[in-house]
């Protein structure tokens, strides 16, 4: 960490609303700073909004790198590094990380899954809680680690499911919580706190 406060990244693929909750939260008096929105994506809606905060961004588009995931990482790898960050949240970053690309940024890398892990990792997890008959869901940030949605789970946030939900309506209730639950756990995260933060949202009916 440089001076009094952590260099944090953040990566995005789409609107980044984790992305300015996260950056918002980042106030003073905040251990931590944003230094850099990265996206792969040119047309990424977070990239306005992180510069409407005055902070810097930065593409590296995956396309021209299709079938070239190495060279991809690459580049993504020498953008980041040039930010010198001391955490990188991946928020609504759509592009699955090789092993060699997450080794590197170990112990230093965050992610936000919208399931209560280890239950439903990859996609479309609104929709396969409502099929699988769950009565709760939520959102759940963890540790990067080469396996895929797995590594050490540093907080998640719960909701219960409503009669008559679907997957919209889930995504909707959920999205609020990821936005409460990221700034929480990146500012325990910074100060060194690891144990897990859980939190509940009382819900009638
Ligand atoms: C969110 O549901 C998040 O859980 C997932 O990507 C979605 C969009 O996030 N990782 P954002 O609005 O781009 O932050």
């Amino acid at each position: 960490m440089t001076g009094s406060s952590a260099r944090v990244a953040i990566l995005i693929s789409g609107s980044g609303s984790n992305m300015e909750a996260l950056a918002d939260s980042m106030g003073a008096g905040h251990p931590g700073r944003p230094v850099l929105v990265l996206s792969n994506r040119p047309e990424a809606g977070g990239l306005a909004k992180a510069e409407a905060r005055g902070i810097r961004t930065a593409v590296i588009d995956h396309r021209p790198f299709l079938g070239d995931r190495a060279s991809f990482e690459a580049a993504l790898s020498e953008r980041l590094e040039a930010a010198a960050p001391d955490v990188v949240c991946l928020a609504g970053f759509m592009r699955v990380l090789t092993p060699g690309f997450i080794d590197a940024w170990a112990g230093k890398m965050l992610n936000i899954h919208p399931s209560l892990l280890p239950k439903f990792c990859g996609l479309d997890t609104h929709a396969r809680a409502l099929a699988a008959g769950e009565t709760a869901h939520g959102c759940t940030v963890h540790e990067v680690t080469a396996e895929l949605d797995g590594g050490p789970i540093l907080g998640q946030a719960r909701l219960a499911i409503r009669e008559e939900e679907t997957a919209e309506s889930l995504a909707a209730r959920v999205l609020p919580l990821e936005h409460r639950l990221y700034p929480a756990v990146l500012r325990r995260f910074i100060e060194g706190e690891r144990a897990p933060l859980m939190l509940d949202e009382a819900v009638e009916g």
